[in-house]
């Protein structure tokens, strides 16, 4: 494979950005995060409000364009919290602006225990993708940072990433 790629949006705590760190340094990807081209702003109830608006009308948030470019990479990993049993937003708008045709993808979301349907709708996003090595981390149901998920598991799940990179 020639390069790989980790994109990510992260907002309450960074637990989405602590782990797309971890992956990256792993892999030695290159690693942007996915912003929000209207930042969320007001307080976290107000947040959580808006998200939920948002995924009942399955709208995506439009994100800024990235500074690299996801057609140079072969395999991309996408970074995403759970907001409302899915992806977030942004992730969601990722996936419609740019072709992951002919990539191998390795989505990951992180949640506070209840991940829904984050993965799968990934997955169905992936169009024309190999998708492989799929990951939740659960965080603490207070909405926390404190990883619930055994670190072994991370541990494990990012060793079998980097396995798979270098085939
Ligand atoms: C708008 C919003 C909606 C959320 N919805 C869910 C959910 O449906 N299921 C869940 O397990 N956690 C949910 N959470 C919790 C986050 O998924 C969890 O805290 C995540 O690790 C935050 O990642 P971050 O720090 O990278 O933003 C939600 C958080 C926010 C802000």
């Amino acid at each position: 494979m020639s390069g790989a790629l980790v994109v990510y949006f992260s907002y309450s705590h960074g637990n989405t950005k602590k782990i797309a760190e971890r992956l990256a340094s792993a892999l030695g990807a290159d690693i942007e995060p996915l912003l929000p081209l209207v930042p969320y702003e007001g307080t976290m109830d107000e947040v959580v409000a808006e998200g939920e608006r948002e995924v009942n009308a399955k709208k995506s948030r439009p994100i800024k364009p990235l500074s690299l470019d996801p057609a140079d990479y072969d395999l991309i990993a996408i970074g995403t919290p759970t907001w409302w049993y899915t992806m977030a937003p942004c992730v969601k708008s990722f996936f419609e602006r740019y072709s992951l045709k002919g990539k191998t993808v390795i989505p990951f979301a992180t949640n506070g225990g209840w991940p829904g349907r984050a993965s799968k709708d990934m997955n169905d996003l992936s169009l024309g993708a190999k998708v492989v090595c799929p990951m939740q981390v659960r965080f603490d149901s207070g909405g926390g940072s404190r990883q619930i998920t055994p670190e072994k598991d991370v541990e494990t799940w990012i060793e079998d990433v980097v396995s798979l990179a270098k085939r």
